[in-house]
């Protein structure tokens, strides 16, 4: 069997499939479903500093091959996640990612260094990024912005760090350079594309927000541009994502360049499709004849 497992900096993962925040609740509610060892890691629900209630209803709309949500980071904040989801989630045999978002530096700062002194999580997904909330996603549209809050939050805790980052932008490969040079372990991407959806007889917008975040295979071959573009100009690992849904998928997305996948959208119409992904992979690699998965990581000629 090839080996599976992938170093993203100072991340080390048991294989590459993680599955993607906002797809997969706190875990509990996928257990019936996944074998939560067979995975790389979890990335559970984006945490903020004080609850939130979210967006108005509808968040979520389906698309042609894919999905529009406006959630707009409903949670019940660091305290409860801390109290009530992280002791499960730890004693889970996977790598726990916490995903935490802030209005400024001083909130990110504050969330990373108390979930720093948490034993045993591997490390924190950034979320610069999320398009159905003001602010935050300020950081992920603008290089030093991105700077900032990447070398903040090293600065104020040892965990490895992974940005986030929104497509939304001219060059994603200028705001991944940035967090690289900011200290970042790994770069993710990518969030969702910002678009609407219309009830026209009503002349209304569908979603409560009016705008949301689209995912699912429609914008896998974005994403996949995304990534490859990043890989090529920026050295730092990307995690790929973006419709991912099948071994196929994965595998194109480790060729562009990605080290590791999250797998988002998929989860919600297949909530076993990450650990079946796994598996898969490791077949992939014995039939193309491979030792390690980093034989595959980049190799597009
Ligand atoms: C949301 O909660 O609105 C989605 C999260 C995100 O896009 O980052």
């Amino acid at each position: 069997m090839a080996s599976l497992a992938v170093s993203l900096n100072r991340l080390s993962l048991a294989n590459p499939i993680l599955v993607a925040s906002g797809t997969f609740g706190y875990a509990r509610e996928m257990e019936a479903f996944v074998d939560f060892s067979r995975l790389g890691g979890i990335i559970p629900k984006t945490i903020t500093p004080l609850p939130r209630r979210g967006n108005p209803p509808p968040r979520t709309v389906e698309t042609a091959s894919g999905m529009l949500n406006s959630i707009g980071l409903d949670n019940d904040g660091i305290d409860y996640f801390i109290a009530s989801h992280l002791p499960y989630l730890l004693s889970l045999d996977t790598a726990i990612i916490a995903n935490i978002a802030g209005k400024d530096v001083g909130e990110f700062v504050s969330m990373a260094s108390r979930l720093g002194q948490v034993e045993g999580l591997a490390g924190l997904e950034l979320n610069i990024s999320c398009p159905n909330v003001s602010g935050g996603v300020d950081f992920g549209t603008n290089p030093e912005m991105a700077a900032k809050v990447v070398s903040a939050v090293r600065s104020a805790c040892g965990l490895p760090v992974i940005a986030k980052l929104t497509p939304n932008v001219t060059s994603i490969a200028a705001i991944a350079q940035a967090a690289a040079e900011a200290g970042a372990d790994a770069v993710s991407l990518v969030n969702t594309f910002l678009g609407m959806a219309i009830d026209w007889r009503k002349r209304r917008p569908v979603l409560g927000n009016t705008l949301g975040g689209l995912s699912g295979p429609a914008i896998k071959p974005l994403a996949l541009r995304c990534v490859y573009q990043v890989a090529q100009n920026v050295d730092v690992p990307v995690i790929g994502i973006g419709g991912i849904a099948s071994i196929d998928d994965v595998m194109e997305f480790l060729v562009a360049g990605a080290s590791a996948v999250q797998i988002g959208t998929a989860n919600f119409y297949n909530p076993g499709v990450s650990e079946t992904l796994a598996g898969a992979l490791e077949t992939c690699l014995a039939d193309i004849g491979v030792e390690s998965v980093g034989a595959v990581i980049g190799s597009l000629s």
